[in-house]
């Protein structure tokens, strides 16, 4: 159609500037479509190509996980501070407010419980009761797809997550669950982040975390979360080709917790997906700070812990 007569503005063609071609900050991402990229920078800052993100989805599995007893309580105060919200759909609708601007990573696969007869899998709190069975039997791992892509969209996740058991007795049908999720949710460029559930079987190191990041990003993971490695863990980052992400593992104190977040971003991870070592800190809220100024703030843990102190004593003080 012409443009209307009489119309004041010129055209401007801007003929001598050529248009940017600017690659794509965040690794192993540059050749995505327009979406996958758009979700992806809501979870991975660009000025930094770093996440953290705050995983509460422990319920899915092991129900209220201390910390996460009332999560309109204890999570939503936390929420401000971080990227992203890795949870599930019931507690997404229930708990969090649809305003919220984080990113949202939604827990997709399940099916099992901790109390399944033989559990053998250790993701699980030390302080709950945990059903240790016979070597090689592993039932959590006895996972199915949890969530359709429909749902996702309604949810408007970024991220969908799914547990891979590799080396475990149903390897074979959760590496099937990834590989289905990720065909439908590239339909839709939805992300999908492949989580390493380590069985008791598996041992925790470098060897095996570099041959089941590998696995899952060779099959289509977008992004990966897997354990760190006091060892070798640059090794691990290498050789994977897209963003790895670090869970946080059980409560360790503050400090360790905070070096391990750092020594991960220093050798390679992404970002880190933290759950326990964050709202089972002596103090949610200044935790979850100090992690934020390692992960953006390039602070050393030192100084991470020095900023938790104070902000925990601030908090004393005023509740004086
Ligand atoms: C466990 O299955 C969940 O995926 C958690 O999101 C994950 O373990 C991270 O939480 P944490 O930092 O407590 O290990």
């Amino acid at each position: 159609m012409a443009d209307l007569d009489g119309q004041k503005k010129n055209k401007e063609f801007f003929a001598e500037v050529p248009q940017a071609a600017p690659g794509f900050f965040l690794k192993g991402s540059h050749q995505y479509d327009w979406g996958l990229k758009n979700r992806l920078s809501r979870v991975f800052n660009p000025k930094d190509g770093r996440t953290l993100m705050l995983a509460f989805d422990h319920g899915y599995f092991q129900g209220p996980t201390t910390g996460l007893e009332r999560i309109d309580q204890t999570i939503l105060p936390l929420e401000p501070y971080v990227d992203c919200l890795m949870l599930t759909r019931g507690i997404q609708r229930s708990i969090v407010p649809a305003t919220t601007q984080k990113a949202i990573a939604l827990r997709a696969s399940g099916g099992t419980s901790m109390v399944s007869p033989f559990d053998e899998w250790e993701g699980t709190d030390g302080d709950d009761a945990i059903k240790l069975g016979r070597p090689g039997y592993e039932p959590l791992s006895n996972e199915s797809i949890a969530c359709s892509i429909e749902e996702a969209l309604r949810l408007n996740a970024n991220v969908l997550a799914v547990q891979v058991f590799i080396g475990s007795q149903h390897e074979r049908q959760t590496i099937k669950n990834m590989t289905d999720i990720i065909d439908q949710a590239n339909r839709y460029g939805i992300a999908v982040m492949g989580v390493v559930a380590v069985g008791r079987a598996m041992a925790r190191n470098a060897q095996y975390f570099r041959l089941a990041t590998r696995i899952m990003a060779e099959l289509g993971c977008h992004l990966v979360k897997c354990y760190y490695t006091e060892t070798e863990f640059e090794t691990v980052t290498s050789c994977c080709p897209v963003p790895i992400v670090i869970a946080g593992g059980k409560k360790l104190p503050e400090l360790e917790a905070l070096k391990m977040s750092y020594n991960a971003l220093e050798q390679g991870a992404s970002g880190v997906d933290m759950g326990r070592n964050i709202f089972q800190a002596d103090d949610p809220i200044a935790m979850v700070q100090a992690v934020a100024g390692v992960v953006h703030g390039g602070l050393t843990p030192q100084k991470a812990f020095k900023l938790y102190e104070e902000l925990k004593a601030g908090k004393k003080a005023k509740k004086k």
